[in-house]
């Protein structure tokens, strides 16, 4: 039985059982969302676990990137279908800026560092919001390398210490949901296993993750589940091995 079926089972047994033990932690339902006119994302569903990491993954176009924006609220695209859930709050009617306050904080493909800013500026800013999550001097302690640049401009890091800044970024809020969007992109394979020995170390903290990534192996390698996208729709949802032991299911979606 897949890992869905299973918990589909478990959820259609539970009646009597506490709604508490088996409600995910992160959960998107039936969400529908459009540029314009342009219907992208057509009925995604998917749950995550609290410390979970989620690889959501598929081809170029797939939606992948249109359904972490309707995660997190932007404008675009516009959410006009579905629910999203965070630990028993709804999401699907906030603001972007109320969601980062609910805790869900994504680190977009261009992260977004701010120019004219040093190293710790940028962190600094992030805590201007409501919802502070951790201290400089933690994250000086975690990113050994982000308190070695404090001073420097943030935009004249590398792109692995730009990716590390962002996440840092992220962790300067109240961060439950951490969303990345191909954060391995052009980073050396050093430099991609100092962030996954940091997105490790995030998930021991209890802290959530969806990771969309290129790099399908290394994302399914450090996930626990695993969400495939095709059209905007979901073409596979299980556990994170279930895609690496399923060459079919690879090749035709992932290309690996
Ligand atoms: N701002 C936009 N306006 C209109 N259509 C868009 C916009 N952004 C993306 N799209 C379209 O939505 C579809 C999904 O794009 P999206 O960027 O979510 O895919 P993706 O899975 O992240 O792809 P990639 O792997 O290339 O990053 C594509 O057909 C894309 O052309
Ligand atoms: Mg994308």
């Amino acid at each position: 039985m897949s890992a869905i079926a299973m918990e589909t089972q478990i959820l259609g047994n539970s009646q009597a059982a506490s709604v508490e033990t088996i409600r995910p932690f992160f959960s998107v339902r039936d969400v529908h969302a459009y540029y314009g006119e342009s219907y992208i994302v057509q009925g995604v569903s998917l749950d995550i676990r609290q410390g979970e990491i989620l690889a959501l993954l598929g081809r170029n176009g797939a939606g992948k990137t249109s359904t972490l924006r309707a995660i997190a609220r932007t404008d675009d695209p516009q959410l006009r279908q579905g629910e999203i859930w965070l630990d028993g709050v709804p999401i699907h009617q906030m603001k972007s800026f109320q969601a980062a306050r609910a805790g869900i904080q994504l680190v977009p493909e261009d992260r977004r560092i701010i120019a004219g800013l040093t190293v710790e500026e940028n962190l600094a800013l992030a805590r201007v919001a409501p919802g502070h999550g951790w201290e400089l001097e933690q994250i000086y302690q975690s990113f050994p390398r982000l308190a070695e640049r404090r001073k420097q401009e943030g935009v004249t890091l590398s792109g692995g210490e730009q990716q590390m800044l962002a996440i840092a970024r992220a962790l300067a809020r109240d961060l439950k949901l951490l969303l990345l969007d191909e954060p391995y992109e052009g980073l050396a394979p050093v430099i991609v296993q100092e962030i996954e020995r940091i997105l490790h170390s995030i998930k021991a903290l209890g802290i959530t993750t969806i990771i969309v990534e290129q790099n399908a192996i290394a994302a399914l390698k450090l996930a626990d589940r695993a969400v495939i996208l095709d059209t905007g729709e979901v073409a596979f949802a299980g556990t994170a091995k279930e895609v690496l032991d399923n060459t079919e299911l690879r090749h035709e979606y992932l290309a690996i």
